[in-house]
């Protein structure tokens, strides 16, 4: 079985951080997303996989992502020449897929469960595809899927208006190859996209065996600021103390992480919390659930429930810093004035804020 990574895309509901990197790699809690997704695949048992990049980021993505020697795998890259689409992006990868059944993996998406179980079923079941669902209370932003009894898939529609259940389709699917065939015939729907939901319909449509099971524990979509917060609280949620930076004369509360060569100095770091390798917090608090990247800085600041990517720095912050996404090189300083109360931010890469 083959894996197949999507990590194309332009991103546009996480502007101003994607004009400059991709979605897939913002980190949470301290890994890039798409570090998850492959260490998924490669648990499951897939190593032989395929990654989707666009023109514009598959550079940077290609790069992070390296030969696959240190994740157990191995990597294709293959250039989607333009975002038409998750079958799109399947069809482009059809060389790579060959006559493999293969398992379609977004690199936005997060679970908490891994997907074992969805490979398990495969083997079990011989289903031509196999899908993860999960409940949420406004299913009309994803691919929504209505079951027959017996767990079947009996219908699939995208992003409704008027949700016909309230399933929503994970983005993880495992297909074999009939689904080529059936993508083959799709024609754009009305965003304009090649929609895999539409290739799994006429599977459907076909009579064909096509399973939907629960997710085991949380999933998100990373695809919006606060989606990114959300994931990245979860994330820190399950991880345990380890402390390998220095600390002097400060108070580290709960499971906090804090990395080779990081320095907190005079300072309050509530758990849970990443401090990633080289970063700088001094005279300052922070709070649960905040992600500090690798040589960031946090100086006389206070920062909550907050993502700064690698080199960020926010100084002499007269406000608490509480759920904002600061990305790479981004300084933000207070210059030391007076006021205090709470600062939101969402600041793309080398922004630069003075108060
Ligand atoms: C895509 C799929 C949708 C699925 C979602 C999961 O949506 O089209 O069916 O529910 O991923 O993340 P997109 O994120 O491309 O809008």
């Amino acid at each position: 079985m083959k894996g197949l990574i999507l990590s194309g895309g332009k991103g546009t509901r996480l502007r101003p951080l994607t004009h400059t990197r991709a979605k897939q790699l913002i980190p949470i809690g301290g890994k890039p997303n798409l570090f998850y997704v492959v260490e998924d695949l490669v648990a499951a048992g897939i190593s032989d996989i395929g990654v989707i990049i666009s023109p514009e980021t598959g550079d940077e993505v290609r790069e992070a992502l390296g030969s696959g020697e240190r994740f157990g795998a191995e990597f294709n890259f293959i250039v989607q020449d333009q975002p038409l689409g998750l079958a799109h992006a399947v069809k482009s990868a059809r060389g790579f897929l060959g006559g493999d059944p293969f398992v379609v993996y977004l690199g936005d998406n997060l679970l908490s469960g891994g997907i074992g179980h969805l490979v398990e079923a495969y083997r079990i079941r011989k289903s031509e595809a196999v899908l993860l669902y999960t409940r949420v209370a406004d299913p009309r932003a994803f691919g929504v899927v209505v079951l027959d009894g017996s767990g079947r898939v009996a219908k699939l529609v995208e992003k409704p208006q008027d949700p016909p259940s309230n399933l929503a389709l994970v983005g993880v699917y495992l297909f074999t190859p009939a689904v080529h065939g059936v993508i083959d015939m799709l024609k754009p729907s009305a965003r304009g996209e090649y929609e895999i939901t539409e290739a799994i319909q006429g599977l459907v449509d076909k009579s064909l065996k096509v399973e939907a099971f629960e997710v085991q524990g949380w999933w998100k979509d990373t695809g919006r600021p606060e989606d990114l917060l959300d994931a990245n609280r979860l994330v820190l949620s399950d991880i345990r103390r380890k402390i390998e930076g220095e600390l002097e004369g400060s108070e580290v509360v709960g499971e906090v992480v804090v990395e080779a060569s990081a320095v907190i100095k005079n300072s309050t770091v509530r758990g849970p919390a990443y401090i990633g390798a080289g970063a700088r917090v001094e005279e300052s608090f922070v709070g649960p659930y905040t992600a500090i990247g690798n040589s960031a800085q946090v100086i006389k600041s206070e920062v909550e429930y907050s993502i700064l990517l690698d080199g960020a720095s926010v100084k002499n912050l007269p406000y608490r810093l509480d759920s904002s996404v600061l990305g790479e090189g981004v300084s933000v300083d207070g210059q030391g004035s007076q006021r205090r109360n709470t600062l939101q931010l969402v600041l793309g890469d080398r922004s630069q804020v003075k108060l």
